[in-house]
């Protein structure tokens, strides 16, 4: 892949001093962009991403490789296994720290060896899905989707990924906020064909919705959260019913807020394995979100426990 090149061409520019003039950079940084989205120049901004960014996408691609390996060994019956990234971004993004660029969960996912049968990601910018289909190219094994994941899953790929035709799948749920709705995540659990990496988005919520007191909290706010959660039960999780000191009800930790929610996927979205989620920390060691793993199987939970036990006790950066 041409892209690679220059990948690997600008990230040695920043790190060697002697190549570590700034017009340099630039120029680069411009042909990068030029290649990721050729007709729309200048409007493709890479996203900058943080240490525990990074350890997600380590996370995923080990899966993903494991997962891959151990359904295309699978015989009688032989398994169609597909990867889904709903929210895939552009592909590639740039370190916040080191200003290097680092791929993205799809590309990470086109390189995991076996391949996987299928690929369908989706995003909801246009900009975004020029910029994957000019690093992808023309393959007939992967479609790229532009639009709003909670439809074009429940429409259009999650009839590809039944039960009774073989099929398997690993689906990568990476919102921002709370962008994604509980229907994607239900209708997961109930197909029986998915694992799903899951962002908990509790920063979009401490922001937004989940305030010391609920009564200044706007409607559309807890309309978006009811969206996520799937119905207002959200509440109860949140907030004690007595109040404290200042006549308010007692706001619960992050923690207690991500249980709730362990336990929602497990007996309503009926996924069978959900291990505790991995916090994802900011560089002051504020928690960001919560990673969560779903899937039907003890294998699948064994396999991303290692994972998670290699990844969880690394401090922020
Ligand atoms: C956190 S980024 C994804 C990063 C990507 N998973 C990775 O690790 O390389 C979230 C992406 O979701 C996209 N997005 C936001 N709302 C969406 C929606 N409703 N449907 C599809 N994509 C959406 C944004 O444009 C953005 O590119």
């Amino acid at each position: 892949m041409v892209l690679t090149q220059y990948v690997v061409d600008f990230n040695q520019s920043v790190q060697q001093p002697d190549l570590q003039d700034r017009r340099k950079t630039v120029d680069k940084m411009a042909n990068i962009k030029r290649i990721c989205a050729p007709s729309m120049r200048g409007q493709l901004q890479f996203d900058e991403i943080g240490y525990w960014s990074e350890i997600k996408l380590e996370i995923q691609k080990e899966y993903a490789a494991a997962y891959s390996t151990i359904l295309a060994a699978q015989k009688n019956p032989s398994l169609h296994h597909v990867y889904i990234d709903a929210f895939a971004g552009s592909g590639i993004h740039l370190t916040k720290v080191a200003q290097e660029f680092v791929l993205g969960s799809p590309l990470n996912a086109l390189r995991v060896q076996p391949p996987f049968r299928e690929y369908h990601l989706v995003d909801i910018r246009p900009e975004k899905v020029e910029s994957l289909k000019a690093l992808i190219g023309p393959r007939k094994d992967v479609i790229v989707y532009q639009g709003d994941c909670n439809k074009i899953l429940l429409d259009t790929i999650a009839p590809r990924v039944k039960y009774k035709d073989y099929r398997r799948g690993l689906c990568i749920l990476d919102p921002y906020g709370l962008d994604l709705n509980w229907t994607v995540i239900y209708n997961a659990g109930q197909m029986k064909t998915l694992d799903i990496f899951l962002n908990f988005p509790v920063a979009d919520m401490n922001r937004n919705v989940l305030w010391r007191n609920p009564a200044n909290v706007e409607d559309t706010q807890k309309e978006r959260m009811n969206s996520f959660w799937g119905d207002d039960s959200w509440h109860g999780a949140a907030y004690r019913t007595d109040l404290n000191f200042f006549n308010e009800p007692e706001k619960q930790s992050n923690e207690d807020i991500a249980e709730a929610f362990r336990k929602r996927l497990k007996e309503v979205a009926r996924f069978a394995r959900v291990p505790k989620p991995v916090p994802m920390r900011n560089s002051r060691g504020a928690i960001v979100y919560y990673l969560f793993f779903a899937s039907q199987k003890d294998t699948a939970e064994h396999i991303v426990l290692d994972i998670f036990k290699k990844y969880e006790n690394r401090g922020a950066r």
